[in-house]
């Protein structure tokens, strides 16, 4: 048996960066584009078409709609105007030359042109979600929010991307599953939509994958994720205050969950996860339960390592970003944890770091892996039971 390892030493490098009260912050991205996204008029639409290798559908629209409905579609605008803004900063860093965006001239082009796709059929995404959204409502629509991405390198850029676009997969086969269940034989067209764009997205994470020189497929069913899970993993790209209408999205906003260690042995093994959850924990009537893949929910106990007290030193605030290479396992992590905010009162836990049995052999986990500490209450089957009973959530890993 190999030596386990943990993320301590990159840990320690992020913390370096981040030291202090005065964080090193990306650079904010907002809109509008100079197409005028997310309202582009009928010249830059048709422009846009062009670039993305396609129109919009010209099919008959959903007979109905229901609340339900409503609620997903304006999260999948949501959502896609952060891929379009990250995509818009990842295509000015490289065309601009910003330090760390240096691409080897044999690929750069095949690079640029493959994210000007991405990203027109992204825009093409958003405003497509964002049309049924103003159809549906008679004419009100989502507006975006000004983003900070945790990313400084092309490198990290294409990991960052992974995750984004496993997220958004997830999330749709979500929707498709809530939208047949809420509007039955009405769903077709919009379940037909959907499995188009899954697809796509697909195709996008498996790029990515392959630019990372691991294979573009990550397992034989993807991990499913969850509207709580997807809006609640936004906020920590979302500079806090600026978004116009966030909150026309009916949806809980789920307490943050910051991982900070993986510790595996050999592929053969099991392991750990550390987690810092931004409060107090009880594990004798709390779990952390972990999704991926075709597999039910696991859930298991955790062990509390240590809390800190309200108004002390946040160490989960110092966590950006984590990134490990353990043996033949590339392991991505990418969560904010907010800062502990003032207290001292008698008692008060600003946050708690607990260690939980990763299921990572047994159950043959790759690709995206969802986190939660939830409140133990019955039998999970899918990721939305997961998220239904989630105190602090979601927690991520890509395992490759
Ligand atoms: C673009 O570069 C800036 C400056 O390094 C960085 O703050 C930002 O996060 C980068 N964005 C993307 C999407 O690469
Ligand atoms: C459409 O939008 C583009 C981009 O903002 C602008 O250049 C163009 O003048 C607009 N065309 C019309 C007809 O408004
Ligand atoms: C693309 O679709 C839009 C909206 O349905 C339509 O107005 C436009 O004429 C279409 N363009 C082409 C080139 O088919
Ligand atoms: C939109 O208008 C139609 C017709 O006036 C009405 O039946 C429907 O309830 C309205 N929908 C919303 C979401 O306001
Ligand atoms: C799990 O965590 C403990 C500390 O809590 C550590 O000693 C151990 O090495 C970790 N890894 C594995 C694979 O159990």
């Amino acid at each position: 048996m190999r030596p386990t390892q943990s993320l301590s030493p990159v840990l320690a490098a992020v913390a370096v960066l981040l030291v202090g009260n005065q964080q090193v912050r990306a650079e904010p991205f907002s809109f509008p584009l100079a197409n005028g996204f997310p309202f582009p008029n009928q010249t830059a639409l048709e422009e846009l078409f062009t670039r993305a290798g396609g129109n919009f559908t010209n099919a008959p629209l959903a007979p109905r709609f229901d609340d339900d409905s409503l609620t997903s579609w304006k999260l999948q605008a949501f959502n896609e105007f952060m891929e379009v803004a990250f995509f818009t900063q990842l295509i000015a860093n490289i065309t601009n030359g910003v330090a760390g965006y240096e691409i080897d001239s044999s690929t750069r082009e095949y690079v640029l042109t493959s994210l000007e796709t991405i990203q027109a059929q992204e825009e093409m995404h958003a405003y497509n979600a964002n049309d049924a959204v103003r159809y549906f409502t008679n004419g009100s629509h989502m507006f975006p929010c000004t983003y900070q991405f945790p990313v400084s390198t092309f490198a990290e850029a294409v990991d960052f991307a992974q995750t984004l676009t496993d997220m958004y997969i997830g999330l749709l086969a979500n929707i498709q599953q809530r939208t047949a269940l809420h509007l039955g034989s009405d769903s077709n067209s919009i379940i037909y939509v959907l499995a188009q764009a899954l697809g796509q997205e697909g195709q996008q994470s498996g790029w990515f994958r392959s630019l990372r020189r691991i294979p573009p497929s990550a397992e034989p069913f993807l991990t499913t994720s969850t509207r709580e899970f997807a809006l609640g993993w936004m906020q920590h790209w979302i500079v806090p205050g600026s978004c116009p209408n966030m909150d026309a999205i009916p949806l809980r906003i789920l307490p943050p969950l910051t991982i900070t260690a993986v510790s595996i042995g050999d592929a053969s093994h099991s392991g750990n996860v550390t987690l810092v959850a931004p409060g107090a924990l009880d594990p004798d009537s709390q779990s952390v339960a972990f999704v991926n893949g075709a597999l039910v929910p696991t859930v298991v106990p955790f062990k509390v390592r240590q809390t800190s007290p309200c108004g002390g030193d946040d160490r989960a605030a110092a966590t950006d970003r984590v990134t490990t290479t353990q043996h033949d396992q590339t392991v991505l992590a990418s969560g904010r944890a907010t800062s502990a905010g003032p207290g001292g009162s008698e008692g008060c836990i600003a946050s708690t770091e607990i260690t939980a049995d990763m299921p990572y052999a047994h159950n043959v986990m790759h690709g995206l892996v969802l986190m939660a500490v939830v409140e133990n209450s019955g039998e999970f089957i899918t990721a939305q039971d997961v998220a239904d009973a989630t105190l602090y959530g979601p927690a991520l890993l890509e395992w490759s």
